[in-house]
């Protein structure tokens, strides 16, 4: 792993808010402020084996003296959050990136319409509350299974009100894509929740007219193509004109490393945004959780995404 700013911040607050999710609210041990964030930041949290896990921030940006993220137990999970529950007790320390920005709210929109799936409400939280202070227009759809499973709903109500219309499958609200209808000019659709929710909402909305510009997910899931069958391809470098072999068996990280180019890593599965790099030219296969579909065109996740014949690297 290289090079990103991990500060080591000192647990003030974990409360459980559901059964299975904790709260957790962290600070410096000594400074009085961290790096500042938007809305639709995350952190990455760095656990005892050195693997790391993404959290979105879901306070108050305005707030600069702590952080809170919100961890669901993931019984299917590796491990990550059942040792984030146990450990990180109040007076903890835990080793927690400064902020980065994948999901972040577009500054030209007229309406923003804002789709949360179960934990997938953090980022939304985060983002409707800037909206509401900043008297922006906004709709938010909140599903989970029932109320009483659904973290942080009573803070997305209180800054909603009649702005929220929440979908529990247990009272026989199931949400579909179909709520969704054709944009207004100038609206953006922000989704955060299961892969299967994203990919409906993202293919709906593509067929009423949204444009790529227009949708915004955040996936917490690598994509799983366990069928994909990776290929040898050439890379070139556009500032050298260096041309280097990716083979089938490694990632394009790896070999962008091992020709000694300095990248950022973090996650290496996808899903941090660490190493996106641009590119100018070639078919590139992408397999991140984390590019927005406009952004497809020209920016490339090298730590999962690979290219069929040459890719052009704008390095
Ligand atoms: S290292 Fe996280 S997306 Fe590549």
């Amino acid at each position: 792993m290289s090079a990103r700013l991990i500060m080591k911040l000192r647990v003030a607050e974990a409360r459980f808010i559901t059964d299975d999710t904790l709260l957790l609210r962290l600070v410096h041990p000594s400074r009085p402020q961290l790096p500042a964030w938007t809305a639709g930041a995350h952190v990455d949290l760095v656990l005892p084996d050195g693997k790391v896990r993404q959290y979105s921030l879901c306070g108050d940006p305005a707030e600069r003296g702590s952080y809170t993220i919100a961890v669901k137990r993931e019984e299917a999970g590796r491990g990550g959050s059942a040792w984030i529950q146990e450990s990180l007790v109040e007076g903890a320390l835990a080793h927690v990136s400064a902020p980065r920005n994948n999901f972040a709210l577009a500054e030209t929109a007229s309406h923003h319409l804002l789709v949360a799936g179960g934990i997938g409400v953090t980022p939304i939280l985060a983002m409707a509350r800037s909206l509401a202070a900043a008297g922006a227009s906004f709709r938010v759809h909140y599903c989970a299974r029932s109320a009483p499973t659904a973290p942080l709903l009573e803070e997305l109500r209180d800054i909603c009100g009649e702005r929220l219309s929440c979908w529990f499958s247990e009272d026989g609200r199931r949400f579909t894509a179909a709520a969704i209808e054709a944009p207004r000019d100038e609206e953006h659709l922000y989704a955060c929740g299961p892969l299967g929710l994203i990919d409906d909402l993202t293919a709906h909305a593509l067929s009423l007219g949204w444009s790529p510009e227009q949708i915004h997910a955040e996936k917490f899931q690598a994509l799983r193509d366990e069928d994909f069958i990776p290929e040898d391809f050439e890379v070139e470098l556009s500032s050298t004109g260096q041309r280097l072999h990716v083979p089938a068996s490694s990632t394009l990280l790896a070999v962008l490393q091992a020709h000694g180019v300095p990248m950022r890593t973090s996650c290496e599965t996808g899903i941090c945004g660490s190493c996106i790099c641009d590119y100018s030219a070639g078919d590139v296969i992408h397999r991140d959780a984390v590019l927005q579909l406009a952004e497809r065109s020209h920016r490339v996740v090298p730590c999962v995404s690979r290219a069929r014949g040459t890719l052009t690297l704008a390095l």
